[in-house]
């Protein structure tokens, strides 16, 4: 049995529903729900005995002991966070809390229930901590790509906060012996993405004519990875990773945000042409950029391929069609998912662009 933190948010379920897909490994889904966290990600596994979900907050150190005992679970991978740069920005302290105390008493319920397992189930423990590149900082445009050796230069709450739960996963191995593995990865896309995230909040846009926001000048650059070459590299880090290493996931796909909003227009053009006829890319409006927005981040996952053996299978333009016709064939999903409070927060944070 393992037990998956935020397997109900993006990746998590993505990863959740792969798990399952690939063997019959059951699996503890802990989530608190969050605005982000969407039980629908994971409808066809109702009624699946391999499926256990629980309501709870990773903070909740004695619950989540208690479910360690209980499930007599062998490996902890921890997605839950808050998740959302812009957000971060708005509002810090919800990132702080769960990101960074949350995680430590995450680590905390961990470390007493490791303490108390037999040699054997010791050393075949792991926590498996699922992080970011944004930790990194930001690059410039010709330099090299982020290794593991980068140094950590975090920008925005939520990169401080994600950087802060980095180095208690770190020194929980380094200091109690844990056994945990660390990945950082680029920016993910694929079915599922809340539509708050630059490549859902376009597609929906696009479809129901509104503007597609483009922050500042558009010209920076994310490395985009398909979630489920995400959900790939963790399960082969979770089997074959050795403890205390850390492992950049990235899909060596560097695109500017303008090159992706207009891969995006393109591909809606194609599969759902406007009634006018007119391309998506007419409703693209440059707006007010983030507030220390990084320029760049790429991902240099080499050590992930030479020593493990992993690479995406998904090149961009695979991935990103898959992701259009994805949200093409699942509206109602969208339709439940920007009701309620992220509309509210659509509203709130774009009203006052230009
Ligand atoms: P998400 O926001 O879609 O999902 C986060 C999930 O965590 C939600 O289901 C939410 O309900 C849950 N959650 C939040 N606070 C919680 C708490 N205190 N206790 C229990 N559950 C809680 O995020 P995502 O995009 O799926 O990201 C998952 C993880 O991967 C995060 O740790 C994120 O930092 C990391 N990551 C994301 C990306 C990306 O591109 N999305 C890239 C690299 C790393
Ligand atoms: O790099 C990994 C990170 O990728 C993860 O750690 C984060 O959890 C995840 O949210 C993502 O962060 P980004 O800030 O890169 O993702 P987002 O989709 O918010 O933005 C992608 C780029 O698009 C970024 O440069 C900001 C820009 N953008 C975003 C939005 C929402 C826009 O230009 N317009 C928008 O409306």
């Amino acid at each position: 049995m393992i037990l998956v933190t935020g397997g109900a948010g993006f990746i998590g379920s993505n990863f959740v529903l792969d798990w399952l897909a690939c063997g019959d490994e059951p699996v503890v889904n802990v989530d608190k729900l969050t605005y982000a966290g969407n039980l629908a990600n994971l409808a066809s596994l109702e009624g699946d005995s391999r499926h256990i979900f629980i309501q709870a907050d990773i903070g909740d150190a004695e619950l989540i002991g208690q479910l360690l005992r209980q499930h007599k679970v062998r490996a902890v991978v921890n997605f839950a966070a808050e998740s959302h740069v812009d957000r971060s920005i708005s509002g810090p302290a919800a990132f702080v809390a769960t990101n960074v105390n949350g995680t430590f008493n995450l680590l905390e319920a961990v470390r007493a229930y490791w303490g108390e397992l037999e040699s054997a189930a010791q050393a075949a423990f792991r926590f498996l901590h699922v992080s970011t590149d944004e930790v990194y900082g930001t690059l410039d445009r010709e330099a090299p790509a982020f290794t593991e050796t980068h140094p950590y230069q975090p920008n925005s709450p939520y990169s401080a906060s994600k950087a802060a739960s980095d180095h208690l996963v770190r020194a929980y191995h380094h200091t109690y012996g844990l056994p945990v593995l660390t990945t950082n990865c680029s920016n993910n896309y694929g079915p599922y993405h809340f539509p708050e995230k630059l490549i859902p909040l376009c597609i929906q846009n696009a479809l129901a004519g509104e503007p597609l926001p483009i922050y500042g000048d558009g010209q920076q650059v994310r490395d985009w990875l398909y979630v489920s070459d995400h959900c790939a590299a963790i399960r082969r880090v979770l089997e074959a990773g050795s403890c205390g290493e850390v492992y950049n996931v990235g899909g060596w796909n560097e695109k500017t945000n303008i090159e992706v909003v207009q891969a995006l227009c393109s591909l809606l053009d194609e599969l759902a042409p406007r009634a006018d006829s007119r391309s998506y890319a007419e409703q693209i409006r440059y707006v007010q950029d983030r507030p220390g927005h990084d320029r760049r981040y790429a991902i240099d996952a080499g050590k992930l391929q030479r020593e493990l053996g992993w690479r995406p299978a998904e090149t961009f333009d695979s991935g990103i069609r898959k992701t259009v016709q994805w949200y093409l064939a699942n509206p109602q999903w969208v339709a439940d998912v920007t009701s309620g409070a992220y509309r509210d927060w659509v509203a709130s944070h774009y009203q006052s662009t230009p």
